[in-house]
Order: structure tokens, then C-alpha cells, then sequence
């Protein structure tokens, strides 16, 4: 995750508790809502933020870049647009510029793909940022799904996950094992970098069914031209053709056990935590 960078939504920091605040004169002084590190976020100055980034985003050649990549894959997949986005592990954007770039560029991709309905999870989220997020209109999925969620087969599922672990895109590939895969888009990053960079080790205790994917997956690079280097780097498309699909081995969906990760990962948390 990116540092805080310079940004501050905070509008009073330090130890003081709801207590300090009552002992002027007894009574409650404030309505805001205290999240953790004892901090507190500002709703309508998070909107405007977010309003802003958006902007910056939007008018970005990288946004740009991901929309034409986008009106490719979907030409190649045959699909006539995105009705669902689904997106896990934006993290705090009240307090990363990463995060907020990340969620301007989901609200950008909303826009375009309109009546789309978007979906977002991150345990990191603070109670400020979820109802931020609902006042944007998009839907908090309420529950940990460990990134198991299954689509729906007959629409096309853009599944954002910028800079997630492996073992959330790997849960999500296993949730959806199978040539319903065609009908999915999954922005996030390199499967093949994923695969490639790891130690074998590591990518078969945490990657298998990214490992076993990845012959038949068309990784669309996208050109990380955006002004902060960080927000999207390594980030690319990718697309399960049929064509691609058609040319697994027999069998190839029929094994699927649940993935278990038997180290604990930070970037990682599951349901039991
Ligand atoms: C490496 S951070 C990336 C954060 C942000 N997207 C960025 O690029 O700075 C991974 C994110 O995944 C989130 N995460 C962890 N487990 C998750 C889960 N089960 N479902 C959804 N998100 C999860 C973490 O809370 C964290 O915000």
C-alpha cells in the first residue's frame, strides 16, 4: 500500500477520546463519527476530495487507455458492454492517494458503462468511507467473501482488483472455474507477472489456480502513463476467449478443491479473522 501522502481528511487528530470530548460540560460536543487511530473524516470534505480525484482521473490518458483496451476485449469477447463491476481491496482512500486515484477510476468506469452495478469490499474500510461509498451509489458487500464471488454467467463481470494478494484473485478464479470465465474481465494485476515473479514455492501454496489459468489467458498490458507511478503500476486486463477456453484438457475444470492458505498474509484477510 501506498504512504498517506500529504492529503488530510482528518479534521482532528490525536489521543483525544469520546470522553475528552464530553468533559467540557458534560454533554456530547461533537456528532462525528470517531474511527479508528482515533481520527475523524470529514463526509462532505471525502466527497468533494473524491470529486476532484475524479476529475484528474477522468481526464487522464491512462483512463483513457483502459477504456479503448476495454471496447477491445469486449469486441473479442462479443459482448456489448460491462453490466456488473465488481471490485475488492481499494483500501483506506480517505487517507491513501493510491486508494482514491483507484476508486476515482472505478466511479469513471461506472459512468461508462452505466446502469452497471458496482459492487466494492475491503475489511480496511472505515465506517466514514463505507458511507461515502453508499453515497456514491455503490453497493457494500456486507460479508468477507474471501473474493469467492460467483457471476453471473450470462453478463459480462469487470472484477477490479488493483494491487491485490494473489490468493483473493486466486479465490476468485475458483469460484468461478470454468468456461463461465469467458464472461468475466478481470482488471488487476499481472497473472503472469504473478506467476513469473514468485517463487514456485509460494505460487503453488498461494497461485494454483492462477498457475493453471494462465496458458489460456489473453493479458492485455496496459501503459502505466498515469501521473503517480504507483497508483496503477503492474496493473493489466484480462480475457478468457472461448477460443482460448476451448483448448483446455479434459478434466481441466472437473478438479477444484477450495483453495487453503496455510500462511497468514497480511494483504490477506479471511472471513475467521
Ligand atoms: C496491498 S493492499 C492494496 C490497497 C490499494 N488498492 C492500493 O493499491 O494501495 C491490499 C488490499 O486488499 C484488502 N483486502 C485484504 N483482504 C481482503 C478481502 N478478503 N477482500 C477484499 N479486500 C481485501 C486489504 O485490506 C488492502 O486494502
Amino acid at each position: 500500500m501506498s504512504k498517506a501522502d500529504d492529503f488530510v481528511l482528518v479534521t482532528r487528530r490525536g489521543r483525544r477520546r469520546k470522553e475528552d470530548r464530553r468533559s467540557l460540560n458534560g454533554n456530547a460536543v461533537t456528532s462525528r463519527v470517531t474511527v479508528e487511530q482515533d481520527r475523524e473524516v470529514d463526509h462532505e470534505l471525502l466527497l468533494r476530495t473524491l470529486d476532484k480525484a475524479v476529475v484528474e482521473v477522468g481526464d487522464a490518458s491512462f483512463t483513457r487507455f483502459v477504456f479503448s483496451r476495454l471496447t477491445e476485449s469486449l469486441a473479442v469477447l462479443g459482448s456489448d458492454g460491462i453490466s456488473e463491476i465488481i471490485c475488492y481491496g481499494l483500501g483506506q482512500f480517505s487517507q491513501y492517494r493510491s486508494s482514491r486515484c483507484q476508486l476515482a477510476l472505478l466511479l469513471c468506469l461506472r459512468a461508462r458503462y452505466e446502469p452497471a452495478r458496482v459492487h466494492v469490499y475491503d475489511p480496511a474500510f472505515r465506517p466514514e468511507e463505507v458511507r461515502a461509498l453508499r453515497t456514491l451509489g455503490l453497493v457494500v458487500i456486507e460479508t468477507n467473501e474471501e473474493g469467492k464471488r460467483v457471476v453471473q454467467r450470462d453478463r459480462t463481470t469487470l472484477v477490479y482488483m488493483p494491487h491485490c494478494s494473489r490468493q483473493l484473485t486466486n479465490n476468485f478464479l475458483y469460484a468461478n472455474w470454468g468456461d463461465g470465465l469467458s464472461g468475466c474481465i478481470l482488471l488487476a494485476n499481472s497473472l503472469s507477472a504473478t506467476v513469473d515473479d514468485c517463487l514456485r514455492r509460494d505460487v503453488l501454496n498461494t497461485a494454483g489456480y492462477i498457475l493453471r489459468i494462465r496458458p489460456y489467458v489473453t493479458e492485455i498490458r496496459l501503459e502505466n502513463c498515469f501521473v503517480y507511478e504507483e497508483v496503477f503500476n503492474d496493473l493489466n486486463i484480462h480475457i478468457f476467449t472461448r477460443q482460448e477456453l476451448l483448448k483446455v484438457p479434459q478434466d481441466f475444470w472437473r478438479s477444484k478443491e477450495e483453495p487453503r492458505y496455510l500462511t497468514k498474509d497480511v494483504e490477506f484477510v479471511t472471513a475467521t479473522q
